[in-house]
């Protein structure tokens, strides 16, 4: 073969390497500078080529799946025998590039508050504990994600988190420099801090070291352009839900409730925190609407009429129109499914309790970002 049709067919490996897309950042390699060296051996059935690549980190849990991706890639370059991938680590500087390539700055901001950001932020909210606010977080994420819509999750439930099990997000954020990459599941991106303490121990944390990692969530982590974050909150009116209120001003809030009155009340008070933070409501959900008994009839275990008188004073309270978003029935699936990690509305689509789920997840993703609500930049005189 000539130098000619050597560079030629370097040439066409590097274009194929343009389709292998890293599997945690999401974004061609060929972007992200990883392909270190491109080298032919001439042998007898053909070239074998040896891909050089550099990963973000030495332990990339990812290693696997982006090898045999090159593999796949460049095999299909015609005139390539076989592919031999060697994996090595970028330097401390790659990685610091790396991190202002994605990020866009040197200094970490909340892409959230930028302005031109379009990322909807949702924050769940509830007065009670137990009504499914995590479930619903769950739920939604994973419902949006299959509809295509770019989707993160941020579990701000410092003691309680529970959303890495609910969606099955058993990887661990890998670090690029100062910078986080969330693990993936279901297509949805996902931080949690349990996954920075070890397992079984308790997080003991005040206000201000709430705030903090909140704010490391936001500004630390590699989201990438996000259609929608979704933040699950802790039960009540606590200190995590005035943090998210001020480092996202614009985030709006969705309220949890079961049918019973007295849930309903407590989640008034939730609800009615976003008026002295001046966050929207977005709407109100009603969890554990009834169970559906075998001959078809409802049984409501939990009373009726929470989810509407909560979205009827809420719309008193702030006047501007709180809709009743959905009923989501009792279903044993949504528990074990979220037992197993794989949200009902993907492993049972069809039961009631996803066809609800999901319909509130589509009205969400077609909702435009208001403006009410939202604090803008200017000083009356
Ligand atoms: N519609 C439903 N049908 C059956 N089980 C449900 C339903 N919604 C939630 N659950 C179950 O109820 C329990 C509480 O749900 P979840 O953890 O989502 O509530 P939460 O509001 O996030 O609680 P916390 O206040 O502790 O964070 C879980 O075991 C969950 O599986
Ligand atoms: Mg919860």
């Amino acid at each position: 073969m000539s130098t000619t049709q050597r560079s030629d067919l370097t040439a066409q490996i590097h274009h194929a390497l343009k389709n292998v897309i890293d599997p945690e950042i999401r974004r061609p390699i060929t972007e992200l500078n990883m392909v270190r060296s491109v080298e032919l051996v001439e042998q007898e059935q053909g070239y074998h080529a040896v891909i050089g690549i550099d990963l973000t980190t030495e332990g990339c849990p990812m290693k696997s799946t982006i090898e045999s991706r090159i593999v796949d890639a460049v095999s299909q370059v015609e005139g390539v025998h076989s592919v031999a991938v060697e994996l090595g680590a970028m330097t401390q500087q790659q990685r610091e590039e790396l991190r202002i390539l994605l990020r866009g700055s040197a200094t970490p901001v909340i892409p959230f508050t930028q302005p031109g950001s379009l990322t909807k932020v949702y924050a769940i909210a509830s007065g009670k504990g137990g009504v499914g606010k995590s479930t619903v977080t769950a739920n939604l994420a994973a419902a949006l994600a299959a509809d295509g819509v770019k989707v993160g999750v941020i579990d701000a439930d410092i003691y309680g988190f529970s959303i890495p099990r609910l969606l099955g997000a058993r990887g661990l954020p890998t670090k690029v420099d100062s910078m986080l990459l969330p693990p993936i599941a279901h297509e949805v991106k996902v931080v949690s801090i349990g996954m920075f303490v070890p397992a079984g121990q308790p997080v003991v944390w005040r206000g201000p070291m709430l705030h903090r990692a909140l704010e490391q969530f936001l500004t630390d982590v590699y989201w990438g352009d996000l259609d929608v974050l979704l933040l699950d909150l802790p039960p009540g009116t606590g200190d995590i839900a005035i943090s998210v209120a001020q480092l996202l001003p614009h985030s709006e809030i969705l309220t949890v409730t079961t049918p019973q009155l007295a849930a309903s009340e407590v989640a008034e008070r939730a609800g009615s925190i976003a008026l002295q933070t001046r966050q929207r409501l977005v709407g109100v959900i009603e969890n554990m609407a009834w169970l559906e008994q075998p001959d078809g009839t409802r049984l409501e275990l939990f009373g009726s009429g929470g989810g509407q008188q909560v979205a009827d004073s809420l719309t008193a309270l702030s006047g501007s129109d709180v809709p009743l978003l959905g009923h989501i029935p009792l279903d044993v699936n949504l528990r074990e499914d979220g037992d197993n990690g794989v949200p009902v509305v993907l492993a049972h689509p069809d039961v009631p309790a996803a066809v609800a789920l999901r319909d509130i997840a589509r009205g969400l993703a077609h909702r435009e970002r208001g403006l009410s609500g939202m604090r803008l930049n200017v000083t009356p005189l």
